[in-house]
């Protein structure tokens, strides 16, 4: 329980009708979608109603009313700080590691059931070196221009068909983009491992549940298995030959690190599906993407800032932390980041709810804390640059027709973008470019 010295308030704490709004009208959609792996119907329930907006509704009127600071919400068994403020935003995320830990309850219960040893829900000793793994994996291991040619080349040649038929659905862009992770995570050779992928999202599924769903460890030895097979090939591809090329201390598993991304990299297909929506609505910043790379990776960050795949992010306390106005919370505290009420926060950012790509090129998006797609501080996320490139790659590809919006999304500059968007029922027709034989 939060304590203050005699006299000091204390955090502002929620009571019992707030609780409920924040489950309802928050908790729920945002578990309900899937936290883990997205699940399309309660997605596309969740846009028509546009849930997210909810949720802002609430944390704003509670912000409006206790000030900025956070919000302590105490239900049976669990004590959670809702941070409102960018302030404490950049405290949390800046000192994770220290007096806070990435790997919280909750977060460790759902993605244990594919990547048990994972540098981001590991606590103590082992988590140094895991990180120092990955860091060194997916930054200098994939450095090299070997590397880099792979992702274009794989997302090229997976895009390719795509083009050759004049309706883009969420299905079939998602299909070769699947095939695209299999190449840049496993090589080459995984390309059709469809099973490979089963077993993660089934896995996924699981994880969804939480601590509520039993562990399948057999789909997982499996999991384990298919995926070090191609780790130890003669000559493996992908980022399994940075695995390969990274010495990995006694106490990490490359078999767990490699899980992560490969589950990670599933958010990369939402994101760009969406930028190439809201390229698809506004014709300028779609031809400035046609010609400038590096541009349409400012595209994809700006769709992940619009809709974050990370509904949102979590830690725990690992010692008493102390909070402006002399207050203390105890350990084992949980801390929830609300992603998608902070990339919004209409009062704080101006652009909130349009699609305003310079904010990463001009050192905007990068100032504020409390935009954080890919996390910030020490768990931020290693494999931001390989998701911007195979995107953008991917992307690059596409674009070379003109795609019109299909479906009843209004992803144009003419209102607030939606809060929430369903990336499953978005199509796409074509058109040739004028300037293209
Ligand atoms: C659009 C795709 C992705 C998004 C939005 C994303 C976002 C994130 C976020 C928000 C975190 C931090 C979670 C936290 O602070 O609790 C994270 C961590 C991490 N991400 Fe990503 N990620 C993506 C793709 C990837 C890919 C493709 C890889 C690897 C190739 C990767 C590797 C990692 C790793 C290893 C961590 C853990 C870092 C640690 O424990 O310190 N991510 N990611």
């Amino acid at each position: 329980m939060a304590s203050g010295p005699s006299g000091s308030p204390g955090p502002a704490r929620a009571g019992w009708t707030d609780i409920a709004r924040m489950s309802f009208l928050g908790l729920l959609p945002t578990l309900a979608q899937g936290p883990v792996i997205r699940r399309p119907l309660a997605v596309r329930l969740a846009a028509a109603l546009d849930t997210n907006a909810w949720g802002c509704r609430v944390l704003d009127g509670l912000r409006e009313r206790h000030g900025p600071g956070p919000l302590l919400v105490t239900v049976p068994g669990r004590t959670v700080l809702v941070l409102l403020s960018a302030d404490d935003a950049r405290r949390v995320l800046a000192e994770t590691d220290g007096s806070f830990t990435a790997a919280n309850r909750e977060k460790t219960a759902a993605l244990s059931h594919f990547e048990p040893g994972g540098a981001l829900i590991t606590r103590g000793a082992a988590r140094a070196a895991r990180r120092r793994f990955n860091e060194a994996a997916l930054g200098h291991g994939a450095a090299g221009p070997w590397f880099h040619e792979a992702c274009r080349t794989a997302a090229r040649e997976e895009a390719l068909p795509l083009l050759t038929r004049d309706e883009l659905t969420w299905k079939r862009f998602h299909g070769a983009y699947q095939r695209v992770v299999r190449r840049v995570v496993l090589g080459d050779t995984a390309r059709a491992d469809e099973r490979i992928t089963e077993l993660r999202d089934k896995l996924r599924g699981d994880g969804n549940w939480f601590m509520l769903h039993r562990k399948r460890h057999r789909l997982r030895a499996e999991l384990f298995d298919r995926t070090r097979r191609y780790l130890d090939l003669p000559e493996p591809g992908g980022l399994a030959r940075a695995v390969r090329a990274t010495p990995a201390a006694a106490d990490v598993d490359p078999v767990a690190q490699t899980q992560h991304w490969f589950f990670a990299f599933d958010a990369a297909p939402i994101g760009a599906y969406l930028a190439l929506g809201l390229l698809a609505c506004h014709p300028e910043q779609e031809a400035r993407a046609r010609a400038d790379e590096t541009y349409l990776r400012a595209c994809v960050l700006e769709s992940q800032r619009l809709w974050p795949t990370t509904l949102g992010i979590l830690r725990d306390t690992t010692t008493e932390t102390r909070w402006p106005g002399g207050w203390s919370l105890p350990a084992g505290t949980a801390i929830v980041f609300p992603s998608s009420y902070f990339h919004r926060d209409a009062r704080h950012i101006p652009y909130a709810d349009r699609f305003e790509p310079e904010v990463w090129l001009d050192g905007r998006a990068e100032a504020e804390w409390s935009i954080a797609p890919f996390s910030r501080g020490p768990a931020r996320c290693p494999g931001r640059d390989i998701v911007l490139l195979t995107s953008a790659a991917f992307l690059a590809e596409l674009l070379r027709r003109d795609w019109h919006m299909a479906s009843s999304l209004r992803l144009g500059p003419a209102r607030p973008l939606p809060r929430t968007a369903d990336h499953t029922s978005l199509r796409f027709t074509a058109g040739r470019r004028p300037d293209r034989p």
